[in-house]
């Protein structure tokens, strides 16, 4: 049966990698909406070819200047963030790739996950600041949800070797990012230019800069907590410069189960298309024999503040992760704007959560109210830095 696909996001480093993917998988897969937030011209490109009936443009202003370089062409333009959600909901829509960067996609994701769809999850922060709500309007409304993160798809194909009770540990890998051999005092005036420099993956400037403070390994843990329903305390981190091994589950008899493969990251966003099939993908073919050592270390929690706060955050709950994410948010775009310094993005979002009273409710309002204080706090906080 034909697989109708909207791609939230469809113009960002995951969403381009979604179309490269679903080109090779054939016509048993059709595009049948996308969005974009600024770039329109990409989305224009992709629009001509994948013809798809709905288009959003979240950024309400740039929609006048798609429907412009769209002449001509059928299809309905939806203008600012609703048309996310909208596109989301669509009845003829079977998966939802989610492909957004940031809490902006949040709204989208809950709402594909109350009409049932099979939810392809790269963006992360929803299920970061809402994972207790998200994981109960799957539930109740039998959506899925599939793991596109290349850590959670391994956890996520690991997991199929045993029963989730028989689970003693889940070891998510890491790169360590481009400083991971660096002292707390040298990463302190590191450039932007040094900080989007990831040694292995080629990925959104979000991302790459959550890599380099470890910030997205934080949101990794609760990532997992959420997706495997396991304690935080049987998630843990090793480094693993190579990206080979994608992650790891250790079972209550000493085996452990890992997912290895190039890192590339159409393996994991054509797994949660075709699951539980796999098919031939366009993915480079892992050579162990080329590879030389693999190697694995501890993280250092000294320079990597960010991993011990993603642990407290995730034991904490309620609006705790709501603070973490925006307030990271937040100061990921002070940093890329040149406003403060490299290691002020974790000071910042420490400080943040110090200053918040947590709440244990997770109501979508109390969750945005959270986000919204987050994100002014940080702001004011960086002018006295
Ligand atoms: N890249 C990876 O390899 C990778 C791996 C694992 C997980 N992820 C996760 O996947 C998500 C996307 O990452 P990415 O690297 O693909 O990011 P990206 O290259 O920056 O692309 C982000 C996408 O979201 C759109 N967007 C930006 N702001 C938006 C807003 N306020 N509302 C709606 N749409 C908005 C962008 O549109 P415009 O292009 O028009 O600005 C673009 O299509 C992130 O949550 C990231 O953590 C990424």
């Amino acid at each position: 049966m034909v697989k109708q696909i909207a791609i939230l996001g469809s113009t960002g480093s995951i969403g381009k990698n979604t179309l490269r993917v679903i080109d090779a998988l054939g016509p048993r897969y059709q595009v049948a909406a996308l969005s974009a937030h600024s770039s329109v011209q990409l989305l224009a490109e992709q629009t001509r070819r994948y013809e798809p009936r709905f288009v959003a443009v979240t950024k309400a202003d740039y929609a006048e200047r798609f429907g412009a370089s769209c002449n001509g062409l059928d299809v309905e333009i939806l203008a600012g963030p609703d048309g996310l959600v909208q596109i989301a909901e669509l009845d003829q829509v079977d998966i939802v790739v989610a492909a957004v960067v940031g809490a902006a996609g949040l709204p989208a994701v809950l709402a594909a996950a109350r009409k049932g769809k099979r939810l392809a999850v790269a963006n992360k922060e929803p299920l970061v600041v809402a994972g207790e709500l998200l994981k109960r309007e799957i539930e109740k409304n039998g959506a899925a949800i599939l793991p596109v993160d290349s850590e959670h798809s391994a956890v996520f194909q690991a997991m199929q070797s045993g029963h989730r009770d028989e689970v003693n540990r889940i070891i998510l890998t890491a790169s360590g990012g481009p400083f991971r051999l660096a002292t707390a005092e040298q990463i302190r005036n590191v450039t932007v230019g040094q900080a989007l420099a990831h040694p292995v993956w080629d990925m959104g400037p979000k991302i790459t800069i959550d890599s380099a403070t470890m910030m997205n390994k934080a949101f990794e843990i609760i990532e997992a907590h959420w997706l495997f329903d396991m304690p935080v305390e049987k998630i843990e981190v090793l480094i693993h410069p190579e990206s080979i091994v994608h992650s790891l589950v250790e079972f209550v008899d000493g085996s452990m189960i890992a997912q290895l493969g190039e890192p590339d990251m159409c393996t994991p966003i054509q797994y949660a298309l075709t699951h539980p099939a796999r098919a031939a993908g366009i993915a480079p073919r892992l050579r162990l024999e080329d590879m030389g050592r693999l190697t694995f270390e501890r993280p250092n929690l000294e320079t990597f503040r960010a991993l011990s706060l993603g642990y407290e955050v995730a034991r904490t709950g309620g609006t705790a992760a709501a603070v973490f994410n925006a307030a990271n948010e937040a100061a990921v775009a002070e940093f890329l704007a040149g406003r403060i310094q490299f290691t002020n993005i974790v000071e910042l979002i420490e400080q943040c959560l110090n200053k918040h009273d947590v709440r244990p409710g997770v109501s979508l309002d109390e969750l945005l109210e959270a986000d919204a204080w987050a994100r002014r706090e940080v702001t004011e906080l960086a002018y006295s830095v």
